[in-house]
């Protein structure tokens, strides 16, 4: 199976391409999102792809969107091909993507952590804080944190994303937007949490996108709860202090670090080892969500 890593669909016009994913214009209001076979860690995109990975990555987001009810989301049609029937002569296209309703989004990255972990574990080893929270002391590597935390990120057009604090948090969505964003993004992870506990897997951390739509209504976007979104760990091997067993990008960033690349563009080649393994881990957590 070759990875799709770029798109071309002709009877739409290209408005841009993210990290991973293609947009197009459909109308003023909806846009088709295409999830590519494009892998990136540290902000770097590699010229690999990984065969597959969008269609898993579609069906993951569209499974945990169609489970969060508590608020709306962007999705129109999870099922293109139906309202753009050209699409069938674009293979692997249709199961890759969706139409969604085009919104204002807001530049933040609205991360929710339960275990200490990534970013935030050097930052508590160093201070005592997470994303500018204290925490108790004594907290291990990967350990469950008390309750989930709020850490949102500002979110960079180019570069690296920042961690910022509650208060430019709220400089940038406003006091009343900030509040619903934090209610809804820990309700979302916490039942998202106990599902996946239940299927033996921990949920440590996950991050949202949010958007305003034209009648002013807060809406979820992008991806939901998928492995390049989240950090998915095995449970039955799960020890606090220790590095996890994961089902997410972890994979390719613990290969990443042993090698001698300063994590800016160019990427080094990915050995087909590891683009194996990569694939290996989004469909086993595929197969798990697929249960729920
Ligand atoms: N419904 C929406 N309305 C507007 N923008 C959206 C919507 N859903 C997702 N986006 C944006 O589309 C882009 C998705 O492409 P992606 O490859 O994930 O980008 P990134 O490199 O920023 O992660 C992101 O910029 C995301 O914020
Ligand atoms: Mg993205």
């Amino acid at each position: 199976m070759n990875a799709i890593t770029t798109t071309n669909i002709k009877e739409l016009k290209k408005l841009f391409s993210g990290k991973v994913r293609d947009i197009y214009e459909i109308d003023p209001d909806q846009w088709l999102i295409v999830t590519t076979d494009r892998i990136s860690a540290f902000d770097v995109v590699f010229n690999e792809g990984i065969p597959g990975k969008g269609r898993v990555l579609n069906r993951i987001s569209n499974k945990w969107f169609s489970k969060m009810t508590m608020l709306p989301n962007h999705l129109i049609s999870t099922n293109p091909a139906n309202e753009l029937p050209y699409l069938a002569n674009y293979p692997g296209i249709a199961e890759r993507s969706v139409i969604v309703k085009k919104v204002n989004r807001l530049p933040v990255e609205c991360v929710v952590r339960g275990h200490l972990f990534g970013s935030v574990y050097s930052e508590y080893k160093a201070g005592g804080t997470a994303g500018g929270l204290l925490l108790p002391s004594g907290l291990k590597l990967a350990q469950e944190l008390p309750e989930p935390i709020f850490t949102p990120a500002d979110k960079a057009e180019s570069g690296h994303d920042e961690n910022i604090d509650h208060d430019r948090f709220f400089e940038v969505v406003g006091e009343k937007t900030g509040r619903q964003i934090i209610d809804y993004a820990i309700a979302i992870y916490i039942k998202a949490r106990d599902i996946m506990k239940g299927l033996g897997i921990i949920l440590a951390d996950t991050k949202f996108e949010f958007g305003i739509d034209k009648d002013g209504t807060l809406i979820l976007v992008d991806e939901v709860l998928t492995p390049d979104s989240s950090r998915y760990w095995d449970g039955d091997s799960f020890k606090v202090g220790e590095s996890p067993r994961s089902y997410d990008k972890q994979f390719l960033r613990d290969y990443l670090n042993t090698l001698k690349w300063d994590k800016t563009p160019p990427p080094p080649p990915l050995p087909s080892e590891i683009i194996d393994k990569t694939r290996e881990k989004y469909l086993s957590i595929l197969n798990t969500i697929e249960k729920i």
